[in-house]
This record gives structure tokens, sequence and C-alpha cells, in this order.
């Protein structure tokens, strides 16, 4: 019989699926389940996906290849989708969708299946990979195709002696993988509700983490994270492997309730939807390797490469990993990060973590050109010169267009953004009409820096 390979949680709608497929398409499931991270109970998944009907139960260790070809990367391109999401559910996608192939190329599968619903991001990631990698294999998505209600779930599953576990009635949807977690549903669709504590699994509160056992305040951690060429390979002046660096931080981090973010986010399918996540690991990291940029890229390689994380975030969350586009930024990223080497230290207190030095042998930080104490040998004269071409621009066209206006009382308004001939400021009836007409500087104090 022709060969499906199924992405198998485990849950209740990829055990349905089991034998939906089966009854729907007259295929064998072959399921795979595939670790990034998400601490379960594998052989027991396995061993229900076979009760249920799979011909074939795989499970893959995805972690390493996780951390090094789309954590890391996210991290050195510094993509947070919209400033908030550090994009864990995001970057597992086109993993996981790479490994579904892989296996329906060995299986010799003519079909994948994965239980994403018709309204999220998901279903547009794997999809969009999936063809991309393998345009002959069909995708069949369960969730998407039936028109089942979870209690409908339920009784199928009971129907067909499906073993499911649907003791807990949590409201929520979680996904979770090394990088980070995310909930959704429940109270959270209300945006102006406070997430309850209930939804958070990896983080303490913030609030109450003060106190250990609610008696003893807990003192701040002092931590030092190593990077090479912007990756973390140390922590505390020991050298760690990703996965293991990563989940050490995820502890910690998330004992002083770092790493909770609440955000409405714009789906690509057009909705608006909020999410809760927990990203210890992500939040430290992030924060710890924008501190080592600010002291080893010039400004402008920083400036630039904020544009290109901008769209890097973007096309991660769209599900564009496997495009021409990703491949000519990560060049860019790449390129940016040969000298993005040395520690950075932070300090972890309750709810933030904080940069508090950093050391590189690649700094561009230079003591002798920054201080203003002795020794400073920045050349004060060089800054007059400077500051007459920078500025002759704006003198030159201030003389030609601007100045005259001042005359008509206009320049200083419209520089501040508050006047002009459309403003309407003839209607102004206040004691103040025209701020700042002569001398606009006059209380200005001179300011170090
Ligand atoms: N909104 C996130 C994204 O699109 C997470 C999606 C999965 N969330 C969940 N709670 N199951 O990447």
């Amino acid at each position: 019989m022709p060969t499906v390979v199924l992405a198998y949680s485990g849950g209740l709608d990829t055990s349905v699926a089991i034998r939906w497929i089966k009854e729907q398409y007259n295929l064998d499931v072959i399921t795979v389940t595939i670790d990034v991270g998400n601490a379960r109970d594998l052989p027991a998944i396995a061993a229900r996906a076979k009760s249920i009907g799979a011909v074939k139960a795989l499970i893959v260790d995805g972690r390493t290849d996780f951390v090094r070809y789309f954590v890391w990367p996210a991290l050195q391109a510094g993509a947070i989708y919209e400033g908030e999401y550090p994009l864990a559910t995001a970057l597992a996608r086109p993993l996981i969708a790479r490994l579904l192939v892989e296996v329906a190329r060995a299986e010799g599968a003519i079909a994948v299946a994965h239980g994403c619903t018709g309204k999220g991001n998901d279903q547009v990631r794997f999809d969009v990979s999936i063809n991309t990698l393998a345009p002959d294999l069909k995708i069949i998505a369960p969730v998407r195709e039936w028109s089942m209600t979870r209690d409908h779930e339920i009784a199928y599953a009971t129907e067909h002696h499906i073993p499911i576990q649907v003791t807990n009635a949590s409201p929520y949807s979680v996904d979770q993988n090394l990088w980070g977690r995310s909930v959704e549903c429940g109270i959270l669709e209300d945006p102006w509700a406070e997430p309850p504590e209930e939804v958070y699994a990896w983080t303490s509160n913030p609030d109450l983490s003060k106190h250990n056992n609610g008696s003893q305040p807990q003192e701040p951690s002092y931590i030092e994270i190593t990077f090479q060429q912007g990756i973390p390979v140390g922590l505390n002046g020991e050298e760690m492997d990703g996965v293991a660096l990563i989940e050490t931080l995820n502890k910690l981090a998330g004992s002083y309730g770092i790493g909770r973010i609440d955000h409405i986010e714009n789906r690509l399918v057009g909705i608006k939807s909020r999410e809760v996540y927990e990203a210890p690991s992500a939040v430290v990291l992030h924060n710890a390797h924008r501190s080592l940029e600010s002291m080893t890229l010039s400004r402008d390689q920083a400036r630039f490469k904020e544009v290109v994380a901008a769209e890097y975030s973007r096309l991660i969350y769209d599900g564009q990993w496997y495009s021409a586009l990703h491949q000519d930024l990560a060049a860019y990223v790449r390129s940016t990060q040969r000298f993005v080497s040395g520690v950075v230290r932070m300090k972890l207190t309750h709810g933030h973590c904080i940069v508090v030095g950093r050391k590189s042998e690649h700094s561009l930080y230079n003591h002798s050109l920054a201080t203003y104490d002795s020794g400073d040998q920045f050349d004060h004269n060089a800054a007059l010169g400077f500051i007459k071409l920078w500025g002759l621009p704006l003198t030159t066209q201030a003389q030609v267009q601007l100045l005259p206006e001042l005359g008509r009382g206009q320049f200083a308004e419209r520089a501040c953004g508050v006047g002009g001939r459309n403003s309407g400021e003839g209607d102004h009836k206040g004691p103040h009409p025209t701020p700042h007409r002569s001398r606009p500087y006059k209380d200005t104090k001179v300011a170090k820096g």
C-alpha cells in the first residue's frame, strides 16, 4: 500500500489523524516524532502511534541540527519578529518539514502529513517548505480538512479505541522547543486580560522570584557568555555545546522570571492574534549578542544589519526559510559575524537581564578616543573642520531657502514639525503663537558627549 509520513506529536489531533488518514486516503501511515527539545516521553509516543495503527513509528533527534542550522543563524541575524517574538515555533517548522521530506524519500512515501489547522502560520510554513523541497509529494493536513471539533475528535478516538490523554482539559494551545514556548487560546484571546500564572511553565513569577520559598531574597546572578563569530560557545568560562547551553540558560533565567513575552502579532494569514511566549534563553542570548555587536560592528554595519534583521525575521515568520532571499541575507549576516567574538557579562535579576560588561579582542571601542580624562587622544580641533563640512549642506540650504522664511516666523515651527503654510497656524489664538522666534537656543546647556 502507498505510504504517507505523518509528523506525530502524540497529542489528540495527530493521534486521531493516524486512523483518519488510513480511512480517508487508504494509505499506510509512518509516523515521525521529531525532538526539537520539547521534552516528552518519545518511546511512549512512538508506542502509541503503533498501537493506533502506524506501520512504523520513527523518532528523530533534531536538537543539534535545530540549534546549529536554525537557532544560531537567527540569533546572529538578530531575528525577532515585530520586535518581540524570538521565533521559536517558526524556526522549528522548516527543520520538521525537511526531516519529513527526508523520511518520505527514505521510505518511498508518496505523501507527507502534518497536524496544522487552517488558520495559523504553521500550515503555511510546512506547506511552502515541503512544496519547495519536494514538489512531487502530496501534502495531507487532516485537521485543516476534517471539520471535527475537539469533542468530535474525542468521540472519534473513543469509537476507534485510540488511546489519548485528555485528562488535562487545558484550554491553551502550546508549542514548545529549545528556543521557546508558545501559548495561545483560552483567556489569552482577550487582549485586555492579564495572562494568568497557569500559562507559564518555564518561568517563575518575577514578582515572587525575589523570594526563595517566600522567605529569603534571591540574589542576582552574574553570568558570562562567550561568543565565537556570533555563536555562543561557553558559559561562565566553560565550553558548552549549543543544546546544553540553551537548556541551562532556560532553567537559570527562567528561575528569575526572565523571558515572558505578551505579544499581539500580525499573522501571515491576515489576523492579529495574542500569544504569550516564554523564551528565557532567547531573551538573554539576543541581549548579549546585540551588546557584543555594539562593540565589534561599525555604526554603518549595525545600522544596515537592523534592516536585514527585520527582513530576516519576517521571512522566518512567513515560512520562506528555503528561499534565495534567505540565502542572500544569511550571507550578509555571516559576513558581519566574523569579528563578533568575545565575552559578555550579564546580571540576572527579577524579570530582567542586564548587560553589565563586554570584552572582545576585536573591539572597536578605544579608550583613549573615548575618555574625558587624561590620556585623551581624540583630536578636538579636527572636530571643528568635521562639523563645518558635516553641516555644510544644511547651512547652504538654510541660507538659500529656509532662513528667508524666518522673517515670516515659519522656519522654527516648520523645523519642529509644528508649523508651516498648511498647518492652520494663522488660526492659532493661544498666548505663544511663535515660540523661540528669537535666540531659540538661549537656555540650552552644552552637555558632554
Ligand atoms: N504565533 C506563533 C507563530 O506563528 C506560534 C504558533 C504556535 N502556537 C501555539 N500556541 N501552538 O510562530
